[in-house]
Formats: C-alpha cells, structure tokens, sequence
C-alpha cells in the first residue's frame, strides 16, 4: 500500500516514539513515575515520546502548531495547521504492564482533521487514515462493523475513576446501555477504543470528559472506515467539549439514543 508524504512523516514519528515506549514498557518496574493528579500518572516514557514525536514532526513540518499533552500548545508560523498529539494514551495500562496503550497523532488543516495515525507498540498495530482516502491497520484497509443491533453489539466505554469524570451520569449511562447491548468492554485508551471501532472489532464507544489529544486522530479513523462520530448531544463539538459517542451509523444512532434515555428502575 502506498503512502502519502504526510502520513509518512506521521507514521515515522509514532514508529520511532512507539520503539521507545516498546523499551520503556518492558523496564515499566524501573521507570520513575511522578503523580500529576489522583490516579493520573505520567512517566518518563510519556514525556520521552512527547519529546521524540515533537522533534520529528518540526524537522518535517517546520512551522506547523501543536497541541499536545504534555507541552500543551505550541503556536507556529503557519496558522493553518495543527498537530493534535498524545504521546501515551493509555498510561495507567502502561504503568500496569498492560499492552493496551497508543500514540495518537492527527493533523488538523483549517480546523479540520485531515489526516491521523494511531498506534499500539506492543501488538504493532498501526492504524492510519487520510481525509477521502479510507482507514488501514497496518496494509488492511478497515471498515466499521455491520452489525444493526444494540442487542448484538459490543460497546466500548470510559469508566470515570478517582478525581476524574462524572461519577453519577455515567452510572446512569451505564444501566441504559448495559440492558440493550451484547457487551461493553472498557480498553482504556480512547484513541485505541476509536480504532476498534474503526476495524469493526467493537460496534460502538462512548466516552465523556476526554480531551482533543485523546480524540482528535480517532474520529478520523471512524469516518474514514464509514462510521459515524458526534458528541453526547449528536453535535459537533467532540474536540472541546469532551463527549464522544461512536460507531456505524445504525449503531450510533441506537447508543445515542438509549445514552440519552430516563432511567426507569429495574
Ligand atoms: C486516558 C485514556 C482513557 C480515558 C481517559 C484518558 P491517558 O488518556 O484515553 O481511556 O478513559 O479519560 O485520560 O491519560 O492515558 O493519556
Ligand atoms: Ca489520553
Ligand atoms: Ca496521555
């Protein structure tokens, strides 16, 4: 499968960042972790691959913005153009020597993602998608699953934790959803929920309270695999308001649907 220049620049960043958190994860014992919150931890690997992707995207893109979790934003000459960055989504998997982590990486073009890359290190899953182009994992191009029905679907989701989320709506969410669906898993990297969804590995996702680092290449994955993507209200507004539902558009429409439905008891 032949690349474009641009996904080329991508997919060599996150390769080189992914080589260094492959080695970090396999040392996780001995890294030194310091706390930025309850629950939240960031790593020496995090900041590393931060480090790495920043260094090779300004080398290929000079002049290009960023916004990236670590550096927050970085403004560049070039007013149209925006990197949208998690070096480590995933970081509690990965301080927990689970292999369920990712690099995120979108670029934004006049405030519209236009091309993205994901990817796991340790199962070497790269995910890769340009605006009209479609969605591949690794050389396989990908397509959102078929399936109709809530009632068949498997749902990923966010499970808000300690000092993090709204504890008591996604409670609600959770009972809405868990009675209608085939099963609802919890990966712990939005960007690789996103993916999953992308390569009809899981119907559906919900999330509420993430950032644009942990969103911005998943959305264009979904699209360019044929599903749907919109916020908790069915708006637009996934990058800064911080909800997501996805999935193919049957399904998208049902979860909404039922996320939004009053709890009756059962
Ligand atoms: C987290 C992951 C996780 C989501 C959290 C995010 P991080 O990102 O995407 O799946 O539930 O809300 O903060 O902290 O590992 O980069
Ligand atoms: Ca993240
Ligand atoms: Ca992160």
């Amino acid at each position: 499968m032949a690349r474009s220049a641009i996904i080329n620049v991508m997919v060599q960043a996150a390769m080189k960042a992914g080589r260094s958190l492959a080695r970090d994860f396999g040392e996780v014992q001995n890294l030194q972790v310091s706390l930025k919150g309850p629950g939240d931890y960031v790593s020496q690997a995090d900041r590393k691959a931060e480090d790495i992707i920043f260094a090779e995207l300004s080398k290929a893109r000079p002049g290009y913005g960023f916004l990236m979790e670590e550096r927050g934003a970085v403004e560049g000459e070039d007013s149209q153009h925006r990197w949208i960055v998690d070096p480590l989504d995933g970081t509690t998997n990965f301080l927990h020597g689970i292999p369920v982590f990712s690099i995120s990486i979108a670029l934004e073009r006049q405030g519209q993602i236009v091309a993205a890359v994901v990817y796991n290190p340790a199962m070497d899953e790269l995910y890769t998608s340009e605006r009209g182009g479609g969605t591949f994992l690794n050389d396989r191009r990908l397509r959102v699953s078929g399936r109709t029905k809530l009632v068949d679907a498997v749902i990923g989701c966010g499970v808000p934790h300690l000092g993090r989320g709204h504890h008591g709506n996604f409670l609600l969410e959770l009972r809405n959803v868990m009675g209608e669906v085939a099963g609802v898993r919890r990966l712990g990297s939005a960007a690789l929920d996103l993916a999953y969804v992308a390569a009809g590995r899981m119907d559906g996702f919900w999330e509420t309270a993430l950032s644009p680092w942990d969103v911005a290449a998943g959305i264009l994955l979904v699209r360019e695999a044929g599903g749907f993507v919109s916020d908790g209200k069915g708006g637009q507004d996934m990058l800064e308001g911080g909800s997501i539902v996805a999935g193919n558009e049957l399904i998208h429409k049902a979860l909404l649907k039922t996320l939004k439905k009053p709890v009756t008891p059962r």
